[in-house]
């Protein structure tokens, strides 16, 4: 039997995942909105190019939760994107109340999915999704880490001029200012990078990193990317849908590893058919694990301002 993920928000991230999982053929996609239309319109433009691209997936747009049933995996990207000035975490209250909304529908209606939050500030969103869920923790993971890490990835290959497939790199933390890109741990063709790029120029790449978010809203200015989003929303969809086993950086409610407790947090973990299979657990030096300490009390600072 075919996969069915159902994607929650048609915008521009949401629609896009459907367009990569499609072409992928992972699996049927049900895009749902609150606008009535939009989901349906983008759904059938998208189903009418499966021919061309010789794929059988079929998309459905609806409003209706009930054609979501029975989903293997929910994506949430519903809420509102940063416009220019905004941070991320200016977009807590709002997104918070559309979490509620969806998470509650969506897990009546697919019980046993694998919840992958995208809705910003995605730390704590994810937090709300879990407590609201009721779903053990393995079930719900949020997406940052793999679209920081590729960022990371891009600027690393681009001053090298090497291949991105050359280009390994780990950002843990949250999706915030205050996320961790840890050059130590991120390597080319297997060589650390800092032995390939002197440590000025590396601190520009990583606080590149860090501004990547912000340097997309500020071209942009109507709203925030969603390319690079929705492909690192799908690299995880396909890890669990193939079961792969595969060492991505999600979003994952710690209960003690990395010595934090009952927060969500950007780290290694292992993915697979169960959602979060392994959380690995690399030695960080004492300034690394300063900076994810700071990373962390930034995310509770937000998941205390909205109690989850
Ligand atoms: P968008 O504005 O293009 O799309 C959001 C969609 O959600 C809209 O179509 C809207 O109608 C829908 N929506 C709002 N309330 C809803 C509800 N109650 N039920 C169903 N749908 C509802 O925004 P975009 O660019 O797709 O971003 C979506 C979210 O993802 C934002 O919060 C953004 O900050 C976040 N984001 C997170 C990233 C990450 O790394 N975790 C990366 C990129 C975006
Ligand atoms: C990003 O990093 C807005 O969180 C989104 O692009």
């Amino acid at each position: 039997m075919r996969k069915k993920v159902t994607i929650v928000g048609s915008g521009n991230v949401g629609a896009t995942a459907a367009h990569w999982i499609a072409s992928k053929e992972l699996a049927d996609v049900v895009l749902i909105d609150i606008i009535e239309g939009v989901p349906q319109g983008k759904a059938l433009d998208l189903l009418e190019a499966m021919p061309i691209e010789k794929r059988d997936s079929y998309i459905l747009g609806t409003n209706d939760y009930a054609d979501t049933a029975n989903s293997d995996i929910v994506i949430i990207t519903a809420g509102i994107p940063r416009k220019p000035g905004m941070s991320r975490d200016d977009l807590l209250n709002t997104n918070h109340k559309i979490m509620k909304d969806v998470v509650a529908k969506a897990v009546q209606h697919s019980p046993n999915c694998i919840l992958i939050i995208v809705s910003n500030p995605l730390d704590a969103m994810a937090q709300a999704a879990y407590k609201m869920s009721g779903f053990p923790r393995e079930r719900v993971i949020g997406m940052a880490g793999v679209l920081d890490s590729a960022r990371f990835r891009a600027f690393i290959a681009d001053e090298l001029k090497v291949s991105v497939e050359n280009v390994t790199a780990f950002v843990l933390g949250g999706h915030g200012d205050t996320m961790v890109p840890l050059p130590r741990y991120s390597t080319v063709a297997g060589i650390p990078i800092t032995e390939l790029i002197a440590s000025e120029r590396l601190a520009q790449l990583v606080q590149r990193t860090r501004d990547g978010g912000a340097e997309i809203v500020k071209y942009l200015k109507t709203g925030s990317a969603y390319y690079a989003p929705s492909a690192a929303t799908t690299e995880m969809v396909e890890a669990i849908l193939k079961d792969k086993k595969k060492i991505l950086p999600c979003a994952v409610y710690l209960e003690g590893e990395y010595g934090i407790k009952g927060l969500y947090v950007g780290v290694p973990a292992k993915l697979g058919s169960k959602g979060i299979e392994q959380i690995i657990q690399i030695k960080l030096t004492a300034e690394e694990q300063a900076a994810l300490n700071k990373s962390a009390d930034a995310v509770k600072e937000l998941v205390g301002v909205i109690g989850v």
